[in-house]
């Protein structure tokens, strides 16, 4: 009975030790983003800790929690959801020309940045119901600096940054991770990591051009909150500097290598489920394609709705000349254009597929997508090829490492015609190395020594124990530029030997002239 007792006892302790309360903040801005926060959330769950997912929502239209196993939280921040369908990632992801930095855009992401903020935390209610959780860490996708100022209101003694894309200037900042740009390319550009003269210097401007608009946005966060919580509120980004880590969804055996430090913690591939079996249906479509099945999505934003009619037949007809092989699109208009598809017998329209489960079919040979982070993810670790054509944001970035892996073929959104996309679904069903290479990467990722879940798990409990990591700080992060680089020592001794060349230089003419009219006169004497 003591025995009994003491077990007990000894078992609470241990639970008492070893559960922590986790905050999960995960502003619902787009699917990827949450389902990462929501896998974390999993993750932590599974492990015996207590997870509160936190969503405020900035994008009205998204639904998703991102788990239904954990408890969630949704906070609607009043976002009129009209503010970002005016963003032309969600009006014309197909467009030619725009991109995320359009001015219009930025303004979008700032007012929707700045609205959300300022609802959660004048919002007294729902700071006492977050404070009442008394959590012990949190863990935050870091989009802005809202996040930071919010744990230091509740309290929160430690948190945890993440990113569902790979490593971005801001995190990196956050931690001091070095940037050399020569070599590591900016997230939103089409760079790899060798890039020439032009592609450096744009580069450069690119990853100037984002951190001003961050520092942009973090002023008026710091506004915001000494408006509403006194002048001597914190800097939000000496805040932000104190996560323990960053969780990062990238692999390191796929994204271009490159430096990081001690806290920055790849745990890439969390967010792709265990593949099942196909509906009956599907199964037997997939089973019943003579050459193989291909797979066409544009990923959740971009509506393939929303394509320009001439484009939307270059894919047709693209389709209609490989008879033998059956393609299957993501297409989510029900029956408006049912006759447009009616004409093409080997193409079949979805609104919504289950994206694994047929990439892992061993009939499905090839998709076709638009490079989205958990896209190119699925794609590769289920071995299979891609051709890619990248819309916006880090698609262009994850499609430049596929191409560099030997997994993708690229077709520039510019570019999309008939002609392009045959060439390139020629070289992937026929150029067996695609798919080799793609097998190969799944592999080392499955076989990785340290599993990404684990990484999560124990590196949550480690900073929630210790809270401050500031032996992890790296000095370099906080030096002027001058002071990074050695300029001041690099300058000077330029100018030193300038100097040393320049006195030599004019000791050589002088001598020179010396002996050259010394050479006259003895000319003049013989
Ligand atoms: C998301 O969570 C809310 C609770 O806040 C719940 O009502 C809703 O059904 C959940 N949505 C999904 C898609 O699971
Ligand atoms: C489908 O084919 C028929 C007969 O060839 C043609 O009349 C019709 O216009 C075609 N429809 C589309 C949408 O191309």
């Amino acid at each position: 009975m003591v025995l009994y007792y003491c077990l007990i006892a000894f078992l609470a302790l241990f639970a008492a030790c070893d559960s922590y309360k986790v905050l999960v903040y995960s502003p619902a801005m787009g699917h990827s983003h949450v389902n990462f926060l929501g896998k974390i959330a999993d993750t932590l769950l599974d492990a015996g800790h207590e997870v509160l997912v936190f969503l405020p929502v900035m994008d009205p239209e998204l639904l998703t929690n991102g788990t239904n196993r954990a408890k969630v939280l949704r906070f609607e921040t009043g976002m009129d959801p009209s503010i970002l369908n005016g963003h032309s990632f969600k009006t014309d992801p197909f467009d030619e020309k725009r991109d995320m930095q359009d001015d219009g855009n930025l303004e979008i992401f700032t007012k929707i940045m700045m609205d959300s903020c300022e609802a959660q935390i004048s919002n007294k209610e729902l700071m006492k119901t977050l404070a009442n959780h008394h959590f012990d860490i949190a863990i935050t996708e870091v989009f802005d600096y809202c996040a930071f100022g919010m744990f230091k209101l509740l309290n929160i003694p430690s948190h945890i940054s993440a990113c569902a894309a790979p490593l971005t200037d801001t995190i990196g900042d956050l931690f001091g991770v070095p940037e050399p740009l020569s070599y590591v390319p900016s997230l939103f550009g089409s760079f790899t990591d060798e890039m020439g003269y032009i592609d450096r210097a744009t580069n450069v401007f690119m990853s100037q051009f984002w951190r001003h608009f961050l520092r942009n946005l973090l002023d008026k966060q710091n506004q915001l909150f000494q408006q509403y919580h006194g002048s001597d509120f914190p800097c939000l980004e000496t805040l932000a500097k104190k996560s323990g880590v960053a969780f990062i969804n990238a692999n390191e055996f796929v994204e271009f290598p490159r430096p990081v430090t001690h806290r920055i913690i790849y745990v890439g591939g969390i967010g792709v489920p265990k593949p099942k079996p196909l509906p009956k249906d599907l199964e037997d479509l997939v089973s019943s394609a003579k050459k193989g099945v291909i797979l066409l999505s544009f990923g959740s934003i971009a509506k393939s709705i929303l394509l320009p009619s001439e484009k939307k037949m270059a894919i047709l007809n693209t389709f209609a000349s490989f008879p033998e092989y059956t393609f299957i699109w993501k297409y989510e208009l029900p029956d408006g254009e049912k006759e447009l598809f009616s004409n093409y017998s080997n193409v079949h329209r979805m609104k919504w597929v289950p994206q694994v489960d047929l990439l892992n079919h061993p009939n499905v040979i090839a998709f076709i997508t638009h490079g989205g982070a958990n896209s190119m993810t699925e794609a590769i670790q289920s071995g299979t090829p891609t051709v890619a054509i990248p819309l916006l944001g880090d698609q262009a970035h994850n499609v430049a490492v596929g191409v560099k892996r030997g997994v993708s073929v690229l077709v520039l959104k510019q570019n999309l015609n008939a002609e392009t996309l045959t060439t390139a679904l020629r070289e992937i069903l026929n150029n067996k190395m695609y798919g080799v290479n793609a097998k190969r990467l799944a592999e080392m990722i499955e076989k990785k020594p340290v599993k990404p879940k684990e990484m999560i798990v124990k590196w949550t409990e480690f900073v929630a124990e210790f809270q401050d990591l500031s032996n992890l700080d790296i000095a370099g992060r906080d030096l002027s530029f001058i002071k990074y680089f050695c300029i001041d020592i690099f300058a000077p001794a330029i100018v030193l030997l300038i100097a040393v060349v320049a006195v030599v230089m004019k000791f050589l003419t002088v001598l020179g002239r010396k002996a050259s009219g010394m050479f006259a006169t003895k000319q003049k004497q013989s």
